[in-house]
């Protein structure tokens, strides 16, 4: 069982899966605003374009140092507050103010950056190889989106992930009158989902009445994308309530959370006005009672699974879906999956392209501690 206490991936303080994080509600961005954002570990500034777009660059000017969030949006690119160096929406350095041409290669690092469920998101690798975390149920469907709750939780984010599956604790913890078991679906290499099987029992005349509301098994189904970004479908046949917590790790090795919530859209002004709102804040609630369970344990937990049972079953499998997926070059930490080392050896060869191709030709601090000592940012 070393493989469920020696995990390379899950649960890891020093290592990320290369994947989609959530990093601000859209609207906390406005056309031509920049911000600094602490983003797993590492320093971002992220701004709106005057196009609209949100683009995301490590934070640190290359010439001497000073936080992007300190200049200005211009057009698609950030100037520099400094001395006034501008980058273009693809990282390149395209204006000098004291030249007339730059005259020297210089590009910035630039991240994957997309807008779903009125959510910023940024990918932790270079080119994005599956989509913001879905619900499958709704993949096709237009929705409308609100927000619960932010929070911290003093522990990794798969460890509060895992919790969601974690069939027993809802009846220890819970008091859930119902004995959950999952059905176990891989969706794609960064994807899982989790089905809840059991029915509603007849033990007791409230129980006997909900199962009416329920063709099949009581719906329960959790999702994950990346172990980090996990969604919940609950609720009777005819109303499904869906919530989505979006975490991302810290280098301290707590998780950061945003709750969205979602429901299909509905068309007409009754359905738009009075239906959604009334569905999402219903859901709200919901995701209020799961973002906030289980709290005290998350601040103490030294989750460590020894000793497993067959119960334990669904949380071994997320465990092992999770030692399978690519890790990033991050900077998190030294740790890397052996995929992920390639990359490694692939950016370190490209950098030292980019030195070979400045104009400019002292070497460059920056780059050289790369190559020498692999460090990733
Ligand atoms: S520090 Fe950015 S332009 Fe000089
Ligand atoms: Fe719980």
């Amino acid at each position: 069982m070393s493989s469920l206490t020696q995990t390379q991936v899950f649960n890891r303080t020093d290592t990320v899966i290369e994947s989609w994080y959530w990093a601000m509600k859209s609207k906390e961005l406005k056309k031509g605003q920049v911000k600094p954002l602490k983003f797993l570990g590492r320093d971002l500034a992220i701004y709106r374009g005057e196009d609209g777009v949100v683009r995301a660059v490590d934070a640190y000017c290359p010439h001497m140092g000073a936080h992007f969030a300190e200049g200005k949006v211009d057009g698609k690119g950030i100037r520099c507050f400094f001395h006034g160096w501008k980058f273009d929406e693809a990282g390149q350095l395209v204006d000098i103010p004291c030249r007339k041409a730059p005259g020297i290669h210089e590009q910035i690092k630039t991240h994957p950056v997309t807008e779903k469920y009125g959510t910023i998101w940024i990918y932790t690798g270079e080119t994005p190889t599956h989509p913001v975390h879905f619900v499958p149920e709704l993949e096709h469907v237009e929705l409308d989106t609100s927000f619960g709750n932010t929070f911290e939780k003093g522990c990794h984010p798969n460890v509060v992930m895992v919790n969601a599956i974690d069939a027993h604790h809802f009846n220890t913890v819970h008091n859930l009158p119902v004995k959950l078991k999952f059905e176990i679906k891989p969706l794609g290499a960064n994807m899982v989902q989790f089905n809840n099987l059991t029915h509603m029992p007849k033990s007791h005349w409230l129980l006997r009445f909900f199962s009416r509301f329920y063709k099949d098994a009581l719906t329960y189904s959790m999702c994950y994308t990346s172990g980090s970004t996990g969604s919940v479908t609950v609720g009777p046949d005819f109303l499904h309530c869906h919530i989505i917590f979006a975490l991302r790790p810290t280098p301290e090795g707590k998780a950061e959370g945003l709750t969205i919530l979602l429901t299909p859209k509905r068309f007409g002004a009754f359905g738009r006005l009075v239906i959604n709102p009334v569905v999402l804040f219903a859901t709200k609630l919901v995701g209020n009672y799961f973002a906030k369970g289980d709290t005290e344990v998350f601040k103490s937990i030294r989750f460590s699974i020894s000793r497993p049972i067959k119960e334990d079953e669904s949380i071994i499998r997320f465990i092992q879906h999770l030692e399978k997926q690519k890790t990033s070059l991050w900077g998190f930490g030294t740790h890397l999956n052996p995929k992920a080392t390639t990359e490694k050896a692939n950016e370190a060869e490209e950098l030292a392209e980019a030195d070979a191709l400045t104009a400019d030709n002292r070497p460059r601090e920056r780059h050289l501690r790369v190559l020498q000592h692999g460090e990733a940012s």
